[in-house]
């Protein structure tokens, strides 16, 4: 038979196939369950004709029975991860027919559903198709396409999430307990969000997020509209019928270095004011070792004023989400940390986060001051390697070494890695700083010089007035940088994030307008926050347009490394600014290529053109 003819043959048998299905004939997986009264059974879609064995396929099959049993029984194992085992058990019990293909996961109408395609060889007849069904789980199969000797089908295997289902109160919508808050309405879970200021509350309830994140806004709007997110001004109303409350207000430096622990504190006192039941307080912020046992000791002080018999367990569970990947490092985190000293506690958040951790287990219990020291312990070890590699890349500059070099050199040890080795302007943003400081004051108290992490410190404080130094001593030889406009590119302290909490852009900005220089500076999201941020500073100005703010300015500087930033049109800028000068303090461009474009190109740890 040539290959022509083959192709006819198929085309005519997937459509008598085809029609076969749509006169009744082949015959659904949950059917034939159904007939057979197969609670939990590995049943057969039947291609139940008569002419399908000689005209479709030519042979009978072989080796397979053929009166509907040669589907092999599957039970879903009782107990956790039963639904993973009862996956991976239908997994390897495909590749008698076939191999599963295109594996998806959702959750949708309390339904976890994972749908896989099957793509089934030596078929002939019988296509095996799990199913089974009971109040929890369903698993269903159907068949999507036929073409010999190929027989696609879609096997649905869905968990109901509807009794795992919690109901949530995330105190605080900034970054932790928004995010927080939709991934976890996203899960089924039912959330109300309480806050303080009343205006954030508003416009999330008009339907709008008022931090960027990507992606963050969608969710939320996906989760108010299935009625599973809402968010008032109101803690009696969030905690009614709770199940946990997670604290996420904000924990921010005191002068001294020292966690201002004040908002902790007051949400503390309002939840055992507040609650009608008992109640799992979850503490998300990130707070010193001792503060799960003072949270609770407020709560319980409150309690027993009210004389109200009712009792609260605290959990500390450090977030560990990055700005800019907020969604996704909460969907699919490291780990999680759960410090706890209660079993049920434990086994409350276990079951929370299970649709978290459904590769492998990732829930780490621990003890609530182990809990809040990893949290400290992990940004701090980070803070450390950027420290590192930028006093490294200072090393490499008096020296004549490319740090991008060095980098590469180093990372490629599995011990040491390449995240985190990124020279640059210093860590900046809403963590770093403060718990450096904070686990430096702990340490202190706690009678342990933190030698270590007060080089940290200094590293990075020296780091984030490189630039602007290097700016200056430019200048000096021109009269300095007074009455001189620098055009600044970024202003958030990392991209894709509007946050410019300690952000490198601010102690630039204050050095230079400090010393008369005026700076024109524009960011993709964050200039609502620097226009307020530098209300008072004359001499900054926060520009719409990339190229706008380098029109007739001596020179550009590059502070946060937006994608949009990385692949400019330099000619452009050449013919805005008043001399060809950049400086680069994200290392996105090559010397080489800077100084064949006819700039004078100044970066971090390599070579000045
Ligand atoms: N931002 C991050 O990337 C990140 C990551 C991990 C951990 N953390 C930690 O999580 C905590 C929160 O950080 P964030 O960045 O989300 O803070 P944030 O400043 O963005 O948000 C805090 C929110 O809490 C609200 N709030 C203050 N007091 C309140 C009260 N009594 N009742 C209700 N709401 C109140 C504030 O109005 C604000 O909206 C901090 O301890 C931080 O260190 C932050």
């Amino acid at each position: 038979m040539t290959d022509g003819e083959q192709g006819a043959r198929d085309a005519e048998g997937t459509g008598t196939f085809v029609r076969l299905a749509q006169q009744g004939h082949v015959r659904s997986a949950e059917a034939v369950a159904a007939d057979f009264n197969m609670p939990w059974a590995y049943a057969l879609a039947e291609a139940r004709a008569e002419s399908l064995d000689g005209r479709l396929f030519g042979r009978k099959p072989s080796g397979q029975g053929g009166n509907g049993t040669a589907g092999r029984r599957i039970q879903l194992p009782a107990g956790e991860n039963s639904f993973q085992k009862a996956l991976s058990e239908a997994h390897a019990n495909s590749f008698k027919t076939g191999k599963f293909h295109n594996v998806r996961a959702k959750t949708q109408n309390h339904f976890f559903t994972i749908t896989a395609e099957l793509a089934c060889r030596r078929v002939f007849t019988y296509v095996a198709l799990p199913v089974a069904q009971n109040k929890d789980t369903r698993v269903a199969g159907e068949i999507l396409t036929v073409s010999r000797p190929r027989v696609k089908v879609w096997l649905t295997f869905e968990k109901n999430t509807e009794n795992l289902r919690m109901k949530l109160c995330i105190i605080g919508t900034g970054y932790v307990g928004l995010v927080s808050a939709a991934c976890f309405a996203e899960m089924g879970n039912t959330v109300t969000c309480i806050d303080v200021n009343a205006a954030v509350v508003e416009k999330l309830n008009a339907g709008s997020v008022h931090i960027f994140e990507p992606g963050l806004e969608e969710m939320v709007q996906r989760g108010r509209a299935d009625g599973r997110l809402r968010f008032t001004t109101n803690l009696a109303d969030g905690l009614a019928g709770a199940d946990c409350a997670f604290i996420c207000v904000g924990t921010p430096s005191l002068p001294d270095g020292s966690c201002n622990l004040d908002y902790v504190r007051g949400v503390a006192r309002d939840i055992g004011r507040s609650m009608q039941t008992n109640l799992i307080v979850v503490d998300k912020s990130t707070v010193p070792v001792g503060t799960a046992d003072m949270v609770r000791g407020l709560i319980e002080e409150e309690l027993a004023a009210r004389q109200c018999g009712l009792a609260a367990t605290v959990v500390s569970n450090p977030e560990f989400l990055k700005e800019g990947a907020a969604l996704a490092d909460f969907i699919k985190p490291d780990r999680v940390v759960v410090g706890t000293d209660s079993d049920r506690a434990a086994t409350v958040m276990r079951e929370l986060y299970a649709p978290f951790a459904r590769t492998r287990d990732k829930i780490l219990v621990m003890t609530p001051r182990s809990a809040e020291m990893t949290k400290y312990a992990a940004n701090c070890m980070l803070a450390t390697k950027i420290s590192f590699i930028n006093e490294i890349a200072a090393i490499c500059e008096r020296v004549g070494a490319d740090v991008r070099d060095v980098r590469a050199g180093i990372g490629s040890d599995t011990r040491i890695g390449y995240q985190f080795i990124y020279p640059g302007l210093g860590y900046g943003g809403s963590c770093f700083p403060k718990d450096v400081k904070a686990l430096i004051h702990t340490a202190a108290e706690a009678g342990v010089e933190p030698l270590l992490l007060n080089a940290v410190e200094a590293v990075n404080f020296r780091q984030k007035q490189s630039m602007a130094l290097r700016i200056e001593e430019y200048f000096a030889p021109q009269g300095g940088v007074r009455g001189k406009t620098l055009a600044l590119w970024g202003l958030a302290f990392k991209a894709n994030t509007d946050d410019m909490r300690e952000a490198a852009s601010i102690s630039i900005i204050s050095h230079l307008t400090d010393r008369g220089m005026k700076v024109r500076a524009f960011d993709p999201v964050a200039g609502e926050n620097a226009r307020r941020i530098f209300k008072e500073n004359r001499l900054v100005e926060i520009v719409n347009g990339q190229y706008d703010v380098c029109d007739g300015a001596q020179a550009l500087l590059v502070a946060t490394e937006w994608n949009q930033f990385r692949n400019p049109d330099f000619e452009r800028v050449k013919s805005l600014l008043t001399s060809p000068l950049f400086f680069d303090g994200r290392n996105l461009y090559s010397p080489a290529a800077m100084a064949e474009r006819g700039f004078a190109y100044f970066c971090v740890g390599r070579k000045t053109v």
